[in-house]
């Protein structure tokens, strides 16, 4: 069983990176391999807009360091996405990882997009942001929840919107950091 996170964090060991970590580790405890993608440290560009995933369903033919992780998303186990707000959204990372995603929404029977996802997967959500409400960005989250998770089928188990992050920074919250773990083990459906 293989979870993946997908890492919009530029900082190694901020609030985004210590949490979804902390879910992997959980993970882990249920049984799970993992494997943690950074955004920032891979060769990855954004949607070059060629459509071609319009006809050669579920394949994006930009080819980039990005290319074999889009591919393990269809094999894996369940995915954890994860980013810090900036200016108001999600980071640029991440947004260039939702339109690569793009790929994985083939044309539907009958309009609209179907998935080219195989269902049964589990999915987690991880946003930091400074703003003390945690509600401030839910449009945006809800939004981002949808594009790489429950619009491609996937069930989602658990997210985390850690808000206030300059007063308290998730390494010095266990609290929020158990609550990841707990997460990490739903992502196998181990409560
Ligand atoms: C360029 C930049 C823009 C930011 N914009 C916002 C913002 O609009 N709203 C907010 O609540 N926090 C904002 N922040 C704060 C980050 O969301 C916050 O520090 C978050 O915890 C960073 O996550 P990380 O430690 O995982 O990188 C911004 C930070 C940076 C660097």
């Amino acid at each position: 069983m293989h979870i993946m996170a997908f890492n919009g964090s530029p900082r190694k060991n901020g609030n985004t990176s210590t949490i979804i970590r902390a879910i992997l580790e959980g993970a882990k405890s249920a049984g799970a391999e993992t494997t943690e993608v950074v955004l920032d440290e891979i060769e990855m560009k954004g949607c070059m807009g060629c459509l071609s995933c319009r006809k050669n369903h579920g394949v994006c033919a930009r080819q980039d360091a990005l290319s074999p992780y889009l591919e393990d998303i269809k094999e894996s186990a369940g995915i954890i996405v994860g980013c810090p707000i900036y200016m108001y959204r999600m980071g640029g990372q991440i947004k260039l990882l939702v339109d690569r995603m793009y790929s994985l929404y083939p044309p539907g029977r009958e309009g609209g997009y179907g998935t080219a996802v195989p269902a049964g997967k589990t999915y987690g959500l991880v946003v930091s942001q400074g703003a003390p409400d945690p509600d401030q960005y839910k449009r945006s989250i809800r939004w981002l929840a949808g594009m790489t998770g429950t619009g491609l089928g996937m069930e989602e188990v658990g997210r985390i919107i850690h808000a206030d992050s300059y007063e308290r920074p998730a390494k010095d919250h266990p609290e929020l950091l158990a609550e990841a773990h707990r997460l990490g083990r739903r992502m196998l459906r181990v409560e």
